[in-house]
C-alpha cells in the first residue's frame, strides 16, 4: 500500500529511507531466540563483554540508588565524572581536556550521533574505513551526510592507508571517522599511520571523529594510541568518542562520552538537552567509580580475552581453509571463510542451521569472504566451536 495514494498517515520521514536495524544485533536475535527454544547453540555474536559489571561498579549504583541519586542532573553529566573522563582521558593521552569539554551521553553510540548531526550536513562526505562498525554509515546518512566507504585489505592488517584516504577526498570531503581497535577486525592503528591520517586531516580541513571505545581491550605486544596523543596539533578538530561499555562491562547502563572543542561541545550539549537529556544518573554514579576506582577488574578481563582469543584464532587456522588474524584488540576474531567459495552471509546462514554455531556475516560491515566471530564467549564455548566446525568441515 503506498500510503502517500491511500491518503493515510502512515508516511515514514525522508531521512529514514534505506536506514535498516543493526543487522548483528538481528543476529544475536535470532540466536537467542533459538536457544530458547531448546537448541545448543553457540553464540559468537556477542557485540559485549560476557563478564558481570565489577561488584563495587555495580554497589556504587545501588548506593546513588539509596542516596536517591535519582533525579535529573545537569544535561552533560555530573560534574564529578565529567572530571574523572578529562582526567582519564589526560592521564592517558598527555591532553590537557577541561571537564567542560566533555559531553556525557547515553552510550557511545549516543555520543557519535550527537556528534554527526552537530557537525555534518549535506552534502558533505565523511570518509569511512572498511570494514566498517555497522552502525557508522548509517548515523552519518541520518545527518544528511553521505558516506564515502574506503576498503581495507587483509594484506594490509585491515589497516587504513593515507594514499587511499588521500585520493578519496573531494571538496566535500568534511570528516574522517577512525575506530582503533577497530569492530570488527580488531587490527590497532600505529604511530606512523595515525600521524599520516593527522597530516592529511590538516592539510584538507577535516574534521577527525576518533571512536576509541575499545581503548582498554589492547593485547601486549601492541598499544593502543591516540590520534590526539600523536599528533596533538589534530586536537582542535577531533571529537574523541569512549565510554564504559566495553571496558567494564557495562554495556547496560549506558553510558558514552565525547570529548573535543568547546564551541562543538557546547552545541552538542544543547542537541541533547532537547533529546535524551542527561544520560541517566545511577549509570552515571556507577561510571564514575567505574574509572576513578580499582582498575584490576580490568586487567583481569583483558588477560581473559586474550587467552580465548589464542585459542580461537589458533583453532581456526589449523582448519583450512579458513584462515584467521590475531587482532590486536577489541574481542573479535575477523575469519576468512572465502575459501569455501560462498558467500559469507550464506556460511553464516549454513553454520547456524548445520552446526549450530551462530556467527556474523561480514556484507554488514561493508565487506565480502569473512565472517565475524566474537571471542566474548566462555573458553569452552570456544572449544565446542572448533570441534563443531572440524566436523562441518569434513561433512560438506
Ligand atoms: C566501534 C563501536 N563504537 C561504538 C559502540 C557503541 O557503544 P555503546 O554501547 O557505549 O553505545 C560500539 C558497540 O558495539 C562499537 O563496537
Amino acid at each position: 500500500m503506498d500510503p502517500k495514494k491511500e491518503g493515510l498517515t502512515l508516511r515514514i520521514a525522508n531521512r529514514l529511507q534505506g536506514i535498516e536495524g543493526s543487522p548483528t544485533l538481528a543476529l544475536s536475535a535470532k540466536a537467542k531466540a533459538l536457544t530458547k527454544a531448546g537448541k545448543d547453540v553457540l553464540d559468537l555474536t556477542a557485540g559485549e563483554p560476557d563478564f558481570p559489571t565489577p561488584a563495587h561498579v555495580k554497589a556504587a549504583g545501588v548506593r546513588a540508588i539509596e542516596n536517591n541519586q535519582t533525579r535529573y542532573t545537569p544535561v552533560a553529566g555530573i560534574s564529578e565524572l565529567r572530571s574523572a573522563i578529562a582526567e582519564t582521558l589526560n592521564r592517558q593521552h598527555q591532553t590537557a581536556y577541561a571537564p567542560a569539554q566533555i559531553l556525557v551521553s547515553c552510550g557511545a553510540k549516543h555520543s557519535l550521533f550527537n556528534v554527526f548531526q552537530t557537525l555534518l550536513q549535506a552534502p558533505d562526505e565523511v570518509l569511512i574505513l572498511a570494514p566498517y562498525w555497522v552502525s557508522y554509515p548509517p548515523l552519518v546518512q541520518l545527518s544528511g551526510a553521505r558516506p564515502v566507504i574506503i576498503p581495507t585489505t587483509e594484506q594490509d592488517q585491515f589497516l587504513p592507508n593515507a594514499s587511499a584516504l588521500r585520493a578519496a577526498v573531494t571538496a566535500q570531503t568534511r570528516a574522517i571517522i577512525l575506530n582503533s581497535p577497530s569492530n570488527p577486525t580488531g587490527a590497532v592503528m600505529d604511530q606512523k599511520r595515525l600521524s599520516e591520517i593527522a597530516q592529511l586531516a590538516i592539510e584538507k580541513d577535516l574534521i577527525i571523529v576518533s571512536d576509541e571505545i575499545y581503548d582498554q581491550l589492547v593485547y601486549p605486544p601492541q598499544k593502543h594510541y591516540s590520534i590526539i596523543q600523536v599528533a596533538p596539533k589534530v586536537i582542535d578538530r577531533t571529537v574523541l568518542v569512549g565510554g564504559v561499555s566495553k571496558t567494564y562491562s557495562m554495556t547496560g547502563w549506558r553510558i558514552g562520552f565525547a570529548a573535543g572543542p568547546q564551541a562543538w561541545m557546547d552545541t552538542m550539549t544543547t542537541l541533547q538537552s532537547h533529546s535524551t537529556s542527561n544520560a541517566p544518573s545511577i549509570s552515571q554514579h556507577a561510571a564514575l567509580e567505574a574509572l576513578a576506582g580499582p582498575q584490576n577488574e580490568v586487567s583481569k578481563m583483558r588477560e581473559n580475552f586474550q587467552k580465548r582469543r589464542d585459542v580461537l584464532v589458533n583453532g581456526l587456522n589449523r582448519l583450512s581453509p579458513l584462515r584467521c588474524q590475531s587482532p590486536g584488540g577489541a574481542f573479535y576474531a575477523w575469519c576468512n571463510v572465502s575459501g569455501l567459495g560462498k558467500s559469507a552471509d550464506t556460511i553464516a546462514s549454513l553454520w547456524l542451521e548445520e552446526a549450530l554455531i551462530a556467527v556474523i556475516p561480514s556484507e554488514g560491515f561493508g565487506m565480502e569472504g569473512y565472517v565475524r566471530m566474537s571471542f566474548a564467549a566462555s573458553k569452552e564455548t570456544i572449544e565446542a566451536t572448533l570441534k563443531r566446525l572440524e566436523q562441518w568441515l569434513k561433512q560438506r
